[in-house]
């Protein structure tokens, strides 16, 4: 199975790469993520002034991650004389330098970082929503550097299409989308306290519970540049997950708060899990998953689903669920064409895929 994948010039040996943060905090650590195959590495978010992190600053819960941590905690000359002269050099792994965050902080940066990189990308988490102050960033790094520029976009930009066309004019290669979603909040009840917060209040989220999101900001800019390469990131957790994102629009991947929930192996074991997983799929190459066409069986009809007794385990947890009160039960589940308002929500919950079908045209 095929799972190299280039794009911009650069060769991936597979499409997931780290993403920004923690695990990525100096060289120890992206050795380990190198080891363990990723197929491309980025950096901790390298900055000129050094951050006041709070402690604790990091949050787990069942499916998404609070922080409050900002960029690396090392000073960019600890980067530039210690950290990145120790990385090995792989053709088929190129090594992303993340970058932060004014465009003065780049006229530093940039020229000292440029030799140890395959490409840039740079977060724009804290330079606010100006498009003209993000062209300017975006100009500045490309007076320093010909290796390409992936602009990191926050979900609290508004309008990712114009961010799109704003950053390729200004003369970046690409996107990498989504940053982490805030401001957002942690409270214990016990203690009646905020908690993992800055001084404000406020923590920022990632995770599975973000990918939504994630999907379609990566769709929206694709639809609306399609030349921009967009490197996917928020809430991957699985083979399956990393195939979504490259239909939505992705070259490749990162992840983040998946591996922080389940452990550093997680890298290894989806990188592991994609030729099968591709297979199951019916695809024969990661290009083949970036050539596919999308579709969208958006519709007004929709259908009553389909029971198929033999999987039924009459858990109810469709009557349970049914918001039109559509499905009942006398010794095997009956649903009722009058009531059924085509939803979709019993077909979605079932968990033994009992229940089928959905739109007029495939099962869902
Ligand atoms: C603890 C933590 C620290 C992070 N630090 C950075 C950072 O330094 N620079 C950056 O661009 N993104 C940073 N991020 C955001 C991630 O790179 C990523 O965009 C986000 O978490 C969504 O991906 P995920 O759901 O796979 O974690 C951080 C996220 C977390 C959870």
């Amino acid at each position: 199975m095929k799972l190299q994948t280039s794009f911009d010039g650069l060769v991936l040996q597979n499409p997931l790469m780290p993403a920004s943060g923690p695990l990525v905090g100096d060289a120890e650590k992206l050795l380990f993520l190198q080891n363990a195959g990723c197929g491309a590495l980025v950096t901790k978010t390298i900055s000129v002034q050094l951050p006041i992190i709070p402690k604790p600053c990091i949050f787990g819960a069942k499916d998404y991650v609070m922080n409050s941590e900002l960029w690396s905690e090392h000073p960019y000359t600890m980067w530039v004389e210690e950290f990145l002269p120790q990385m090995k050099r792989f053709k088929d792994r190129p090594l992303i330098v993340s970058v932060g965050y004014s465009k003065e902080d780049m006229e530093v940066l940039i020229p000292l970082l440029d030799p140890f990189a395959d490409a840039f990308e740079v977060s724009t988490h804290y330079v606010g929503t100006d498009l003209n102050v993000i062209s300017a960033i975006v100009k500045t790094i490309r007076s320093h550097t010909k290796k390409p520029i992936y602009m990191k976009i926050s979900p609290h930009i508004p309008n990712p299409e114009a961010f799109a066309h704003a950053i390729q004019d200004a003369g970046a290669n690409g996107i990498v989308a989504i940053n982490s979603l805030g401001p957002t909040m942690h409270i214990d009840v016990s203690s009646r306290q905020i908690q993992y917060s800055n001084q404000s209040g406020y923590v920022w989220m990632s995770g599975p519970a973000i990918k939504p999101i994630a999907l379609a900001t990566i769709y929206k800019i694709k639809q609306a540049v399609p030349s921009l390469t967009v490197i996917g990131v928020g809430g991957i957790q699985s083979a399956e997950d990393v195939i979504e994102f490259l239909l939505a629009g992705a070259s490749a991947v990162q992840m983040l708060s998946a591996a922080l929930l389940k452990g550093k192996g997680l890298y290894q074991k989806i990188i592991d899990q994609l030729p099968k997983t591709l297979e199951k799929f019916g695809f024969d190459s990661i290009e083949h998953v970036k050539n596919t066409v999308l579709h969208n069986p958006f519709e007004f009809k929709g259908v009553v689903p389909t029971l198929i007794e033999d999987l039924c385990v009459q858990c109810m947890l469709c009557k349970e669920v049914c918001p039109y009160h559509a499905i009942t039960f006398n010794d095997i589940i009956t649903i009722d064409e009058q009531r059924c308002f085509r939803c979709g929500l019993c077909v979605s919950k079932c968990p033994t895929k009992a229940l089928v079908g959905s739109y007029s045209e495939g099962r869902l």
